[in-house]
């Protein structure tokens, strides 16, 4: 299965995708890196495994429309047949869903729909929850919605952000591999 990674930071989940390819647990090859940021750690995880990586910038596009384009040609040129967010900070549009119906993933750290956008983690501890989590999921117009694929749950000690954190992410890149991997063999 061919896939596209997108990414805005750090990269880890695209770090244990890619490790998990290489030992033969997930049939996939990540036919490049999609990122708007430049300087992203994710790049250089990227070129430490030689995939190559298309980097834009959307401020400098006319509009989202203009930089999906680009995105889909690029995509359609490799075959890519899954998008994989990991990360990735923009709301997907029009032109992308368009063109991959149901064949865009995402990963969230919360147990949806509560707590969906941007610091999910900080959200669940502010609000004081026991339990918090990780979902996988199609990805829909709509931030953080769409169908549910997967989901797995983490206990908050004493409200801990660090330990929250680290469990949450050790959880996102066991269950995004194992998603992953039911999804492509469908
Ligand atoms: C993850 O927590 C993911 O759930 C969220 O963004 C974070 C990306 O982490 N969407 P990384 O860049 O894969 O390390």
């Amino acid at each position: 299965t061919k896939i596209a990674i997108f990414a805005s930071g750090s990269g880890s989940n695209f770090q244990a995708i890619q490790e998990a390819i290489e030992r033969g647990e997930l049939d996939a090859k990540v036919e490049v890196v999609v990122t708007d940021r430049p300087n992203a750690f994710v790049v250089t995880r990227a070129e430490n495994f030689g995939i190559p990586v298309h980097t834009f910038t959307a401020k400098t596009y006319e509009s989202k429309e203009a930089y999906e384009t680009e995105i889909v040609t690029l995509l359609r040129d490799k075959n890519v047949e899954w998008i994989v967010l990991a990360g990735y900070m923009r709301l997907i549009g029009d032109t992308l869903l368009s063109s991959y119906t149901n064949r865009i993933v995402n990963i969230h750290p919360s147990l949806l729909p509560s707590f969906p956008g941007k610091d999910a983690i900080g959200q669940a501890l502010a609000h004081g929850v026991k339990v918090t989590g990780v979902t996988v999921h199609l990805v829909d117009e709509g931030m953080d919605t769409g169908p549910i694929l997967a989901q797995a749950a983490v206990e908050v000690v004493d409200g801990n952000r660090e330990e929250t954190e680290t469990r949450i992410h050790a959880l996102e890149h066991e269950l995004y591999t194992k998603t992953l991997k039911q999804l492509f063999e469908k």
